[in-house]
């Protein structure tokens, strides 16, 4: 099913230059990038995006971490994309990582992994509208 997922370069990531290593697996993985801005979020921001995370042991860490620097938010299409994307990064923590993912290969810690992708269409489509609106996605082109 052709479907939307969100995505985040992370700040650690942009900090080690990345952005176009980590576009480049998302790209050959048949994930097409329809909408992209680079942001550099509140702490405000960065906890209603994470509010979910919130009263967690790492929440506080996460939030700091997410404020450290700029970051790429971006929305990707393709064929299964939520799933396709979370294959591609790898799960949450670096060290369990499968190899050739996103977090195996570039991942510094669980707090410093490099990528975020939706987990699910409800919090895919929750996570896009927090950075876009309708007419800043251009699908199909
Ligand atoms: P992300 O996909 O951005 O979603 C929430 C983030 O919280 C996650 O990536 C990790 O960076 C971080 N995280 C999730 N679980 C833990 C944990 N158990 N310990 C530390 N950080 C975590």
């Amino acid at each position: 099913m052709l479907e939307r997922t969100f995505s985040i370069i992370k700040p650690d990531a942009v900090k080690r230059n990345l952005i176009g290593e980590i576009l480049s697996r998302l790209e050959q993985n048949g994930l097409k990038v329809v909408a992209s801005k680079m942001v550099f979020l509140t702490r405000g921001e960065a906890e209603g995006f994470y509010a979910e995370h919130e009263g967690k042991p790492f929440y506080e860490t996460l939030v700091n971490n997410m404020t450290a620097g700029p970051i790429i938010v971006q929305v990707l299409e393709g064929e299964d994309a939520i799933a396709k994307n979370r294959q591609v990064m790898g799960t949450t923590d670096p060290e369990k990582a499968d190899a050739g993912t996103i977090r195996k290969d570039f991942a510094v810690s669980m707090q410093q992994n490099s990528v975020h992708g939706s987990d699910s269409p409800a919090s895919a489509a929750r996570e896009i509208s927090y950075f876009f609106s309708e007419i800043e996605i251009f699908s199909g082109n």
